[in-house]
């Protein structure tokens, strides 16, 4: 469970950040989903746990396919993600669910415990990815299947520019995707884990977007909890916002800026 007196300010600000996303599906976010589970190519009767399950989109694509003789845990930091969740859960008539508002970079499950764990575009979050890693290494029975998709190093291009921007005016924001931002980053992680079979496959999900959406991709970049640093320096703000404007605008084609998602789809076993 969360233990509400220990979180820092990070987890606080990524709790309330997902908390206040009260429409969090749409048809990216299926896209980036399910091709985890279809590669997993889960089975009747397995026991699968989904870290940081958000509105449970893989939780509940997985528990339709692994029926009443299996089982689905979706963990995730943010009731309110969890609360969406269980309205889906409930309107599926699922039964094989359970939901448990934890902190992946503490979870506390029996070794050997589960037959595939799947983590869909939530690593970034984590504190300490490694040691995330390991858990799962741990949870899994010998044998067992980790499913997870991150980002490209490259993924996000206002995110690019707005941390670029903001290095250039002193403020360092890390890039979250730096980690397992490569395939071979990825690989490398894996196997000083322990994990075998290592499976990665690529896929592009960016798109074009418009000039004046840029103003509000400041503000989603600016409030996201990781780019946070920004705000404790209102001085430069404005100084960083014309750059940043400036150098999305020096980007635009006729069809609007390259949003590049270069995503990845990661299979490994223990
Ligand atoms: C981008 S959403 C992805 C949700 C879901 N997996 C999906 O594919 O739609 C990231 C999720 O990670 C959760 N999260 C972030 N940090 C977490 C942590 N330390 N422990 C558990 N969940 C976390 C957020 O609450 C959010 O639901």
């Amino acid at each position: 469970m969360v233990d509400k007196a220990n979180i820092d300010n990070y987890k606080q600000r990524v709790i309330a950040d997902f908390n206040s996303r009260t429409n969090y599906d749409n048809d990216l976010r299926y896209r980036l989903a399910n091709p985890l589970v279809e590669l997993a190519q889960l089975q009747s009767g397995q026991k699968i746990l989904d870290v940081a399950t958000g509105t449970g989109i893989v939780a509940i694509a997985a528990a339709q396919i692994v029926g009443n003789q299996g089982k689905v845990i979706g963990v995730d930091i943010s009731r309110g993600m969890l609360s969406q969740a269980q309205q889906k859960i409930t309107v599926a008539c699922l039964q094989n669910i359970e939901l448990i508002e934890a902190d992946a970079d503490y979870l506390n499950f029996n070794d050997n415990s589960f037959d595939v764990i799947f983590c869909s575009s939530a690593i970034p979050w984590f504190s300490d990815i490694p040691g995330v890693l390991q858990s799962w290494y741990r949870f899994l029975k010998k044998g067992g299947l980790v499913a997870f998709s991150c980002f490209a190093k490259t993924a996000y291009t206002t995110s690019v520019v707005y941390r670029t921007v903001a290095q250039r005016n002193g403020i360092s924001i890390s890039n979250v995707n730096e980690i397992l931002g490569k395939p071979e980053k990825c690989r490398q992680l894996l196997q000083e884990v322990g994990f075998v079979d290592i499976e990665i496959k690529q896929e592009q999900f960016g798109d074009y977007i418009s000039l004046s959406d840029l103003e509000s991709w400041w503000d989603i970049n600016l409030n996201n909890a990781m780019g946070n640093p920004l705000l404790q320096v209102p001085e430069k703000l404005e100084q960083c916002k014309v750059e940043y404007i400036a150098e999305l605008e020096a980007l635009a084609t006729d069809k609007g800026i390259w949003n590049d998602i270069t995503t990845f789809f990661v299979l490994a076993h223990k």
